[in-house]
């Protein structure tokens, strides 16, 4: 282990563990060990605690009567916890009071007895009922947080996810939503019977015996400074302990999901000790949150036991010498036993409930996230062929970009004045370096991003009027990077039109020329997909990304690199599928291997965000600009 150097080890830990958001992965979940309970990320006092709660009120408002149903229950049942403790004194008194005879004595008994198992059958009773309600309860309103919380993440502009990770999405989903169920399952009541107790306790402490209480009342106080020392401390240390947990979940997800580089690069054994570190440092860290958490109960219990020492000795005193009850002995010593139990549970689950708050927030972030952009309120609805509505446009898919300036992120313009007309029908053709703005371009048809200048127009109408599924229903799309759902071939090809008949998948495959291979998989188009089609060539999965767009009877076509990765020979064999997949739609094709684009109408040459030249294949050839050095292989040269 000794080979990562301490610079090393720092930046592990900072990279994996103490990233802002806590843990860098979906799967930084609790310890498993007897202290609190905490999801890695929903860990740490929340910001705004009010307007939090206040959000939950909303969700839990619905079940309003249950809940109060439930607290009267926890009432209920602490009030017959504490009247069970009370029942002793006139027990103990009726047994030994020199006035009553044998039978009196053991009908008392027999009487107190009964009486007192009826007390605590109904606390059982009742705490029954509220276990079984608020599990109800937390259970339906997660499903609701959970339902809102994923139709929102669907609604969330692209620009949301270019600046969160999908771990510290789905987190989200995980380890917050854990987070607000443990505290709607138990801390609500918990913290209702532990107040209710420790009020309880001490109103009958001073009804048995005021001074006896007051001597209990001087012991108190030290009870809840140690509760908080230890409570502190193990919060500490459970924090430290979750960043660690982060880290190694982190790690493990990393190297995972990276096995092929780091085989590559024979990277297996700094891997393995880099782990051995941060799972060394996990488990140094979950031995003293253990410990801490571990030692909380009992030293807490220990004091009761003080306590109880102490209201023995001096009730035993008070006996002797101002006439105090034996019951009324028995029954407090029975009270201060217990005095601790409700602190030690309150500042428990102070601990949760910070966890919980600190969870939601992050939960209600993601929902009071700005969706994308509306459509507008009479956003008209566009079609090619029969339109669903009278109102429907029908378009014959020319697309115009007038003047179209774009950045990812303020003051970095990634385009710059773009204009480009594509008549119905017309294959228009983007060719340019890496980074010179491709893909921006289609993404900016698609109203994946909000232009900043300019407009882009569809059959004459501002892309931004069109209802945002119409728009995207009549542009068909090939992704430049490649994305299959689990699922079967066939089902994944359907995907771009669910209507669309076994013929016409087939068919659709046959224009994306994947039917051969289809054919040569174990179970045909049934075959399933799994991990994103990780048991197919990066080829295959691109002729399947173009059936899935072939199968659309969009209008408009975007080609994005559709082809990288699949060979010169099969990528000729395509073409001519293709070519009947464009005919009579607007096309736009990206691509960095210049044969495929050379039969466009019109090849549009990025740099930088700028168009530099326009024109066919044989213009620019002439012209010997850009493109022809492009063409030529010279521009590597340059
Ligand atoms: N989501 C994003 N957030 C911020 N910047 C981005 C984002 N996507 C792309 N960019 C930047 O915008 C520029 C253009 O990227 P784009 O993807 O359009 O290039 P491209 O021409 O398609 O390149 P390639 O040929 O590699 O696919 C690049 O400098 C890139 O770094
Ligand atoms: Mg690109």
């Amino acid at each position: 282990m000794g080979s990562i150097t301490e610079e090393r080890k720092e930046t592990l830990l900072k990279r994996y563990g103490g990233s802002k958001n806590g843990t860098p992965s979906g799967m930084g979940r609790r310890g498993g060990f007897g202290g609190p309970p905490r999801g890695g990320m929903a860990f740490g006092k929340p910001k705004n605690a009010v307007s939090t709660i206040s959000k939950l009120l909303e969700y839990i408002g619905k079940d309003k009567a249950k809940i109060i149903f439930s607290l009267v229950c926890v009432i209920i049942s602490s009030v017959a916890s504490l009247a069970g403790s009370y029942l002793l004194r006139p027990i103990i008194n009726g047994l030994i009071k020199e006035e009553f005879t044998g039978t009196q004595k053991l009908n008392n008994l027999i009487t107190g007895l009964l009486i007192m198992a009826a007390v605590y059958l109904a606390g059982v009773a009742c705490s029954y009922l509220q276990q079984r309600i608020m599990i109800g309860v937390s259970q339906s309103v997660l499903l609701k947080v959970r339902g809102d919380l994923f139709t929102k993440a669907q609604k969330l502009p692209l620009k949301y996810h270019d600046t969160h990770t999908h771990g510290d999405i789905m987190s989200r989903f995980t380890n917050d939503l854990d987070a607000v169920g443990e505290m709607l399952n138990n801390t609500m009541q918990q913290i209702v019977s532990g107040a209710f107790t420790l009020i309880g306790t001490v109103v009958l402490m001073f009804v048995i015996n005021w001074m006896l209480a007051c001597v209990m009342i001087v012991i108190v106080p030290l009870l809840v400074f140690a509760g908080r020392f230890i409570g502190q401390k193990s919060r500490k240390y459970f924090t430290t302990q979750q960043q660690s947990l982060g880290a190694v979940n982190g790690y493990i997800e990393e190297t995972i999901s990276g096995q092929k580089v780091i085989k590559v690069f024979n990277h297996e054994e700094t891997a393995a000790e880099e782990f051995a570190f941060l799972s060394d440092e996990l488990r140094q860290k979950q031995m003293k949150a253990q410990f801490f958490g571990g030692i909380m109960g009992p030293v807490l219990g220990n004091l009761g036991q003080v306590s109880y020492a102490v209201s023995a000795t001096v009730g035993g005193i008070l006996c002797l010498t101002a006439n105090f009850d034996i019951g009324g002995l028995t029954a407090f010593t029975n009270y201060s036993r217990h005095f601790s139990r409700p602190i030690s549970e309150l500042s428990l689950q102070m601990n949760i409930i910070y966890a919980a708050l600190a969870g939601a927030e992050r939960v209600f972030e993601v929902m009071e996230e700005s969706p994308e952009k509306a459509d507008e309120e009479n956003g008209v609805e566009i079609c090619s062929g029969d339109c669903r509505t009278e109102k429907g446009h029908i378009i014959k898919g020319e697309v115009v970009l007038k003047d179209v300036s774009f950045g990812y992120v303020p003051g970095k313009t990634v385009l710059k004045h773009i204009n480009v007309t594509a008549g119905p029908g017309e294959k228009i053709a983007f060719v340019g370096s890496t980074g010179a703005g491709k893909t921006t371009i289609t993404n900016l048809i698609n109203r994946f991003y909000e232009i900043d200048e300019g407009e882009i127009l569809i059959d004459g109408i501002n892309i931004k009027n069109i209802k945002k599924d119409s728009l995207r229903g009549n542009i068909a799309m090939v992704l430049q990077d490649t994305h299959l759902f689990s699922g079967t071939v066939r089902e994944n090809i359907r995907y771009g039109r669910p209507d669309a008949t076994d013929d016409e998948v087939e068919l659709a495959a046959k224009v994306a020329y994947a039917q051969s291979f289809i054919e040569r998989l174990p179970e045909g188009y049934d075959t399933l997909l799994d991990g994103d089609g990780a048991n197919l060539s990066q080829g295959e999965r691109q002729l399947l990304n173009i059936a899935r767009a072939a199968i659309s009877k969009a209008p408009i076509l975007i080609l994005d690199e559709a082809t990288s990765s699949v060979d010169t020979r099969t990528e000729k064999f395509i073409e001519k599928g293709m070519d009947r997949l464009m005919k009579n739609r607007t096309t736009f094709v990206i691509a960095h291997r210049l044969s495929t684009v050379r039969n466009a109408d019109r090849i549009v040459v990025l740099e930088q965000g700028e168009i530099i030249e326009e024109g066919t294949h044989q213009q620019l050839l002439d012209k010997k600009g850009r493109y022809y050095q492009l063409y030529t292989g010279l521009a590597e040269l340059d």
